[in-house]
C-alpha cells in the first residue's frame, strides 16, 4: 500500500510538470502592458466598424474558398444550417454517451492487432509486440481517402481510407505491464528492465491503419500492406534549415541529419498533398540530464531552462536507465559524457519538438522532421486552405503555460500539380519559409512577428546570442521572447473556418500559484480572465476554464502580418457568475478546458470542440461539442471584472477585451460525453460527413492500481473487470444522415 502511494506521488510529479511555465521572459510584464495601453488603439484597422468591414471583405478566393460560387453556396449553407441533435447531458458515468439517434462503436483500441497474424490483445500486460498493435493514448488523427486501386490518396475516397492516429504517451500507470512499471519516474535511481522500455517506446508514435466501408460504418482491414507503426524508435530524417546543424549532431547521426523516433505525438495536421503531420508536444520530460550546468555552454543552459530540461533530473520514463548498454537507451541521456558531440547524446533533445511529416501511402518514405516550422511543445500544425499561386500557411500552438501561437508561411507558392507528389512536395513547401509568433495587442489588433535574424529584436537580443537561423528555429521560444510575442493561456488546437478564413485556437487554461494567469502572469486583453476555484481543500488559481480565441488575417490573406482578434468563447460552469460565465453558457453547452478543435470539411461552417479538463470533472466527464460559429467582430468590446479573491489580497482587476456573440444551445451544443477520467481528443470524418472518428484518451487515468479492478476508475471500453484502454470510436447517425446538422 505504501509503495502504491509512493508510485502515485511520483506519477503526479511527473504529470504535473508537463505544462509547467518555463517562460521567464519579460514579455507582457506589467510594465509592457502599461506602456502598450498608453499607445492606445493603433492597429491597421480602426474601430469596430472596420472589424465588420474586414469580415465582409475576408471571404473569397484569397482565403482558399474554391470559387465565388462556392463562397456564396457555403455561406448560405452556414446561415441555413441548424444543429439537429438533442444535446447530451453532463455525465460522470463510465460510459461514452452520444445523442439519441446516433451510434458509437469502438474501431481500434490500445493494443488491438494491426495485422491478421497478431493475436488479440489480452490486456493483462503480457502482450509485447506493440510495433504490430495500435499504440496507447490515441490523440490527433486524420482520414486519408484511398483510390480504388488502393495505392494512393484520393481526398474523396470513401470505400477505403487510411487513418493516421497519434499515440501521445504510454499510460503512466503502466496498464501495458503485468504489474505496472518497474523503477519508473523521475525520483527513481534504479535501472529499468529493457523489455518494459521497449514496450513503452513502441506504444508511442503513430498508427497508420486501413479502414474499409462496411454498411454505414468502417472496420479495420487487418490484411492491408499499408498498416504500420511509426514509434519512438523509428529512424527519422531531419530536414529544413536545421538539417546538418552542429546543434543536432549525435553519436547516432554525427552530421545532424537523422534521429530515432517521434514522441509525445499530440495533435496533428495534414497537407494539400495527402501527407500527415504529427506534432511532438511534451518531449522535454523524456530526457535525463544528470550533470552540472557548469559543464555546458551558457547558450545550452539557457535553452535547457527555456524548454524545461532541468539538470540532475531523470526523465518521465527513465528510458536512459535500462539494464542494457545499448545506445537505444543511452540516447535518452542528454548529458555531456564524451569529448565531442558526436560521441554522446548531449544534443539529442534538439532532435525532438518538431512537426514530423509522414506519407501514409508510402511505408518506405522515412518520416521527416520539418525544422522550418520551429521547435517547441507543438500541439499541432493546422493548414489554411491551399490557394494556387499563394504561399501555404500552417498554424501551431505551443502548449505550455504562458507560451505562444505561431504560424509558418512557405516560401514556395502553391502549385496544385504538386498534390500527388508526396514527400517531395513536403521538401518543396515545408523546408523553406518564415516562422512567425503572434502578438495580441490590447486594442483588438495583432501582429505576426518574424522569427529570423533579419528581425533586429532577434539579431540583437541581449539574453541569447543566436548562431544562425538553425539556432533560431531550434530555440524558437527564445526567438519569440526576443521578438515580443504575447504569453497565452496554453495554446492547444487550431483551425481555419473554411467559409470565411477566420482562424480559431483553443487556450485550454492557465492555472498555477507560481505562474498562472492573473496570479503571477498579468492579465491582458487576449487572456483577460482569472478565477479562484475552490474544490474541497484545493484552490485552483488562474484561467481555470480556458477560452477560444480567433482572428481574421489582414488583406484577406493568411500570409498577412497583421490581424484582428476576438474571444469566440469562454469556458465556464453554467452556474458561474456572469463575470466568469462570460459567454452565457447553459446546461446544454457548458464546458471547461477546450483542447481539440476542428472545422468539418464535409460540412463547411460546422466546428467541433473537445475538452481535456480537470476543473469541472466533479460534475461531468470530458466532452465534445458541435458549434456553428459566427465571425470575428460579431460581438462587442467587454470590460471583464475579475473579482478580487482571497488569493492575493488585491483589488478587482478590470480588463477590456473583445468578445464574440454569446453562445446559445442553437449554435453550441454538447454532442458527446466520454467515460471516466478520459480526455476527448482527435477527430476526423468521412468525405460525406456521415461518419465521424473520435479518440477517447486515457479513460481511468486516476486509477489507484493497475492490477486490482476494484481500484480502476474506468473499465471502458471492454467493461466488466477489464483494464481501461484508449480507443478510436466511429460515430454514425442511425438514419444515415450527416453528423450533427
Ligand atoms: Fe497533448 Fe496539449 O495536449
Ligand atoms: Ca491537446
Ligand atoms: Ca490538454
Ligand atoms: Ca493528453
Amino acid at each position: 500500500m505504501a509503495k502504491k502511494q509512493d508510485f502515485r506521488t511520483i506519477l503526479k510529479k511527473v504529470i504535473n510538470t508537463e505544462d509547467e511555465s518555463h517562460n521567464t521572459s519579460s514579455n507582457d510584464s506589467f510594465e509592457q502592458v502599461v506602456a502598450r495601453a498608453r499607445l492606445g488603439r493603433r492597429g491597421f484597422l480602426k474601430g469596430s466598424s472596420s472589424l465588420a468591414a474586414a469580415t465582409v471583405l475576408g471571404t473569397g478566393l484569397a482565403f482558399g474558398v474554391d470559387s465565388a460560387k462556392q463562397t456564396s453556396k457555403t455561406a448560405r449553407a452556414a446561415t441555413s444550417m441548424r444543429l439537429s441533435f438533442n444535446p447530451v447531458a453532463k455525465s460522470i458515468a463510465d460510459a461514452l454517451v452520444v445523442p439519441e439517434g446516433y451510434t458509437a462503436r469502438v474501431l481500434l483500441a490500445t493494443g488491438d492487432p494491426l495485422k491478421s497474424n497478431v493475436t488479440p490483445y489480452k490486456n493483462n500486460g503480457t502482450d509485447n509486440d506493440f510495433d504490430l498493435r495500435a499504440g496507447d493514448h490515441h490523440d490527433g488523427m486524420h482520414y486519408f481517402g484511398m483510390n480504388r486501386a488502393g495505392n494512393g490518396w484520393d481526398p474523396s475516397g470513401s470505400d477505403r481510407a487510411l487513418l493516421a492516429i497519434n499515440h501521445e504517451v504510454c499510460e503512466d500507470l503502466g496498464f501495458v505491464h503485468p504489474n505496472g512499471p518497474t523503477n519508473y519516474g523521475a525520483e527513481s535511481t534504479e535501472v529499468r528492465p529493457a523489455i518494459e522500455i521497449d514496450k513503452e517506446v513502441a506504444a508511442h508514435g503513430v498508427t497508420i491503419v486501413e479502414v474499409v466501408k462496411q454498411g454505414s460504418t468502417y472496420a479495420v482491414n487487418p490484411d492491408s500492406r499499408l498498416n504500420r507503426r511509426v514509434t519512438a524508435a523509428t529512424p527519422c530524417q531531419i530536414s529544413g534549415p536545421a538539417r546538418r546543424s552542429p546543434m543536432l549532431a549525435t553519436a547516432f547521426s554525427p552530421s545532424g541529419e537523422r534521429t530515432r523516433g517521434t514522441i509525445n505525438n499530440c495533435a496533428n495536421g495534414y497537407t494539400p498533398w495527402g501527407t500527415y503531420l504529427t506534432c511532438e508536444e511534451n518531449w522535454a520530460g523524456y530526457f535525463n540530464r544528470r550533470e552540472d550546468d557548469a559543464v555546458r555552454t551558457a547558450e545550452e543552459v539557457a535553452s535547457f531552462k527555456r524548454y524545461g530540461i532541468g539538470n540532475e533530473t531523470s526523465g518521465r520514463y527513465n528510458w536512459s536507465r535500462a539494464d542494457s548498454d545499448s545506445d537505444l537507451y543511452k540516447r535518452w541521456d542528454a548529458s555531456k559524457t564524451g569529448s565531442q558531440p558526436q560521441q554522446d547524446f548531449r544534443n539529442v533533445a534538439n532532435t525532438f519538438g518538431w512537426v514530423v511529416e509522414i506519407d501514409p501511402f508510402n511505408p518506405s518514405a522515412m518520416p521527416q522532421k520539418r525544422t522550418a516550422i520551429g521547435r517547441f511543445a507543438h500541439e499541432g500544425c493546422w493548414p489554411a486552405p491551399a490557394v494556387a499561386g499563394q504561399p501555404l500557411v500552417f498554424y501551431s500552438g505551443d502548449d505550455s503555460r504562458n507560451e505562444y501561437i505561431y504560424k509558418f508561411v512557405s516560401a514556395a507558392k502553391w502549385d496544385p500539380r504538386d498534390a500527388n507528389r508526396g514527400m517531395a512536395a513536403g521538401d518543396k513547401y515545408l523546408d523553406a519559409g518564415t516562422l512567425y509568433a503572434a502578438r495580441f495587442n490590447d486594442d483588438g489588433t495583432g501582429e505576426w512577428l518574424p522569427l529570423t535574424l533579419d528581425n533586429p529584436a532577434i539579431a540583437d537580443y541581449a539574453d541569447y546570442s543566436f548562431a544562425d537561423q538553425a539556432d533560431v528555429l531550434i530555440n524558437a521560444r527564445i526567438a519569440a521572447d526576443a521578438a515580443g510575442a504575447t504569453k497565452m493561456d496554453r495554446p492547444e488546437w487550431g483551425g481555419v473556418n473554411p467559409i470565411n478564413g477566420d482562424v480559431y485556437l483553443t487556450l485550454t487554461n492557465n492555472v498555477s500559484s507560481s505562474s498562472g494567469r492573473g496570479v503571477k502572469t498579468p492579465l491582458n486583453a487576449a487572456n483577460p480572465r482569472y478565477y479562484a476555484d475552490a474544490k474541497g481543500e484545493s484552490v485552483s488559481k488562474g484561467n481555470v476554464n480556458g477560452h477560444v480565441i480567433r482572428w481574421r488575417e489582414a488583406e484577406a490573406s493568411h500570409a498577412a502580418t497583421g490581424f484582428n482578434w476576438d474571444v469566440y468563447l469562454f469556458g465556464a460552469k453554467a452556474s458561474a457568475e456572469a463575470d466568469v460565465n462570460l459567454s452565457g453558457l447553459t446546461d446544454e453547452n457548458d464546458f471547461s478546458s477546450p483542447d481539440g478543435l476542428w472545422f468539418s470539411e464535409a460540412v463547411p461552417g460546422l466546428l467541433w470542440l473537445q475538452t481535456d479538463d480537470g476543473y469541472y470533472t466533479d460534475v461531468t466527464n470530458c466532452m465534445m461539442l458541435a458549434a456553428l460559429p459566427g465571425t470575428v467582430g460579431d460581438g462587442e468590446a467587454k470590460m471583464v471584472t475579475n473579482k478580487a479573491v482571497p488569493i492575493n489580497g488585491e483589488a478587482d482587476q478590470q480588463v477590456k477585451t473583445y468578445m464574440g456573440q454569446p453562445a446559445s444551445p442553437a449554435v453550441l451544443s454538447r454532442f458527446l460525453v466520454g467515460p471516466r477520467d478520459c480526455e476527448i481528443t482527435g477527430i476526423t470524418e468521412s468525405p460525406d460527413g456521415k461518419v465521424l472518428f473520435v479518440n477517447i484518451q486515457h479513460p481511468g487515468e486516476n486509477s489507484e492500481s493497475v492490477t486490482d479492478p476494484a481500484q480502476f476508475t474506468s473499465h471502458w471500453p471492454d467493461g466488466g473487470n477489464a483494464r481501461p484502454r484508449s480507443a478510436t470510436v466511429v460515430i454514425t447517425r442511425n438514419d444515415g444522415g450527416r453528423i450533427a446538422v
